[in-house]
C-alpha cells in the first residue's frame, strides 16, 4: 500500500482517541444550533423521525465507508479518492468536491461560530455585572456589520492557527474533557426546561409526528442534516480515517459516533423546545433560536448567568473541533507535498474562507439583506448548496464507490480489522452501501423534482 503515511496525531493512536476525534468533528453547531432550528421550522417530530432514519440507514454506512477509505489509503481526501480504484482517477472528483464543500460550509459556519464566541464574552460580562443580556442582543449582533465580521475573522484566525501549529491533537484532548461537560450541562438545561409549566407541548412537538408534515423538502432537509451532522460526503471523515489506528474497529466506531452525536442533538432539542413552548415563544424562530432561548432558560435558575456563559464556552469548544476538521480537508490536500507547508496552507485557506464568508455574514445587515443570488441570501445559498447538494451527492458517490467500485476483498478486510473472524457486520454494511443508502439518497433527491 502507499508509502506516504501521514504522521498520526498523538490523540489518534488509540481507539478511544480516534473515537474522541471523530466525535469532535461531528459534534458542533449542527447539534445545538442547526438541528433545533431546522426541526423548529420543519414542524418538529416528523422531521426528527426522518432525520433519525437517515442517520441509521445512510449516515452510519457512509461514515464507516469514509473511515475505511481513509485508513486504507492513508492520504488526504483528494489523493485517497483518486487512488481508491486503480486506473480510475476520476473518483478523485469526490475529494475535489469535498474541498469546495469545506469552503461553502465554512462560509456560513464561521458566521454562526462568530456569534457563539461573541456570546461567550457578552454572557460572561452580563454574569459578572449580575444582569442579563438586553433584549435585541442577538438581532443587533447578527444584523451588524463590523462586529460579526470581526468575530468571524477571529474564529478563522484561531482555527487556522490551531491547524498551522499542528496542535489539533490538543483540541481532541480538550474536547475529550469538555464534551462530557457539555453533555452534563445540556442535561441540566433539559431538567430546567422540562419542569417549566407547559413544557409538555414542546416534548410533543419534538416526538409526536404529524404525517402531513412529511413533504419532499422535509426528506431532503433531514437527509442533508444527517450528512452535515456526521461531517459526511466531503472528505472530512476520510481525512480523519487516514489518521485512524488499525486497532480501531470501524463499524462500532461509526455506530458509537452516530449514537453519541444524535444523543447530543436530541438533548439540545429537549432543552430548547419545552422552554420555547413554556415561555410562549414560537418554535420556528430560525437561526436565532439557540441564542435567544438558552439565556432565558438559565435565567430561571440560581447562578443562571454563569450557567449561560458556561454553555456558550462549551459550545465554542465543540465548534472549534468541527471547524478544525472542516479546514483540515483543504489544508491536508494543499500541504500534501510539503510545499506550501501546513502554516502557509492554513493561512491561505483561512484567508479565502474569510473572503467567501464575509458576504454571508453581511447578508443580515440592514441595506445589504436585499441582495439575493438565485433568490437566496448568500448565507442560505452556501447552506443549501452544501447541505442539500454537495454533501448528499458526495455521500451518494462514496456509497457507490464503496459498494460497487472498490474491490470487495480489500474493503471488507479494512472493516474486519480488529473484529473476530467471520464477523457479519462488514458484509452487512457493504450491502447497505450497495442498495439501501444510494436508493434512499436518490429517493430524497428525486422527491424534489
Ligand atoms: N458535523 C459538524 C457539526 O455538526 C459540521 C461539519 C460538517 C464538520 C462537515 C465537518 C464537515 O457541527
Amino acid at each position: 500500500m502507499p508509502p506516504t503515511r501521514p504522521a498520526a496525531p498523538e490523540g489518534f493512536r488509540t481507539a478511544l482517541g480516534a473515537f474522541a476525534a471523530t466525535l469532535g468533528s461531528a459534534v458542533g453547531l449542527g447539534n445545538i444550533w442547526k438541528f433545533p432550528y431546522l426541526a423548529g421550522i420543519h414542524g418538529g417530530a416528523a422531521f426528527v423521525l426522518v432525520y433519525l432514519a437517515a442517520v441509521a440507514l445512510v449516515g452510519i454506512p457512509v461514515l464507516a465507508a469514509e473511515l475505511a477509505v481513509g485508513r486504507r489509503l492513508r492520504r488526504n481526501a483528494v489523493a485517497a479518492y483518486a487512488a481508491a480504484v486503480p486506473g480510475y482517477r476520476a473518483w478523485g472528483a469526490i475529494g475535489l468536491a469535498g474541498v469546495a464543500a469545506a469552503f461553502l460550509v465554512m462560509g456560513f459556519y464561521t458566521d454562526v461560530a462568530g456569534w457563539v464566541f461573541a456570546y461567550v464574552f457578552k454572557t460572561l460580562g452580563a454574569a459578572a455585572r449580575g444582569t442579563s443580556l438586553p433584549p435585541g442582543t442577538f438581532a443587533a449582533l447578527a444584523g451588524g456589520t463590523w462586529e460579526p465580521v470581526t468575530w468571524q475573522a477571529g474564529v478563522l484566525v484561531l482555527t487556522g492557527g490551531i491547524l498551522a501549529a499542528g496542535v489539533a491533537k490538543g483540541i481532541e484532548r480538550v474536547a475529550r474533557v469538555l464534551l462530557p461537560v457539555l453533555f452534563i450541562l445540556l442535561l441540566v438545561c433539559d431538567l430546567r426546561s422540562l419542569t417549566l409549566p407547559g413544557a409538555g407541548a414542546g416534548v410533543a412537538f419534538l416526538f409526536k409526528p404529524d404525517p402531513a408534515r412529511l413533504t419532499p423538502h422535509v426528506l431532503l432537509g433531514a437527509l442533508g442534516l444527517a450528512f452535515f451532522k456526521l461531517s459526511l460526503g466531503m472528505g472530512a471523515m476520510t481525512t480523519y480515517g487516514a489518521y485512524l489506528p488499525d486497532s480501531a474497529r470501524i463499524v462500532p466506531t461509526a455506530l458509537r459516533v452516530a449514537l453519541a452525536d444524535t444523543a447530543v442533538s436530541l438533548l439540545a432539542g429537549l432543552a430548547l423546545f419545552p422552554a420555547v413552548f413554556a415561555l410562549q415563544g414560537t418554535p420556528d424562530g430560525g437561526p436565532g433560536l439557540l441564542f435567544e432561548t438558552v439565556p432565558r432558560i438559565f435565567a430561571r435558575m440560581p447562578l443562571g448567568g454563569w450557567f449561560t456563559a458556561l454553555f456558550f464556552v462549551l459550545a465554542a469548544v465543540a465548534t472549534i473541533g468541527a471547524m478544525v476538521s472542516l479546514m483540515e480537508v483543504p489544508v491536508a490536500w494543499l500541504s500534501a507535498r510539503g510545499r506550501p507547508g501546513r502554516g502557509a496552507s492554513a493561512a491561505l485557506v483561512a484567508g479565502l474562507m474569510l473572503l467567501l464568508g464575509v458576504p454571508a455574514t453581511l447578508s443580515r445587515a440592514a441595506g445589504l439583506d436585499a441582495f439575493r443570488i438565485l433568490g437566496r441570501t448568500c448565507f442560505d445559498l452556501y447552506d443549501a448548496a452544501s447541505s442539500q447538494v454537495l454533501l448528499p451527492v458526495g455521500g451518494l458517490a462514496i456509497a457507490i464507490l464503496a459498494g460497487w467500485a472498490l474491490p470487495r476483498a480489500g474493503f471488507l478486510a479494512e472493516l474486519a480489522k480488529g473484529e473476530r473472524p467471520g464477523a457479519w457486520t462488514g458484509p452487512a454494511l457493504r450491502g447497505l452501501l450497495r442498495w439501501l443508502a444510494p436508493g434512499l439518497i436518490l429517493l430524497a433527491g428525486f422527491g424534489l423534482l
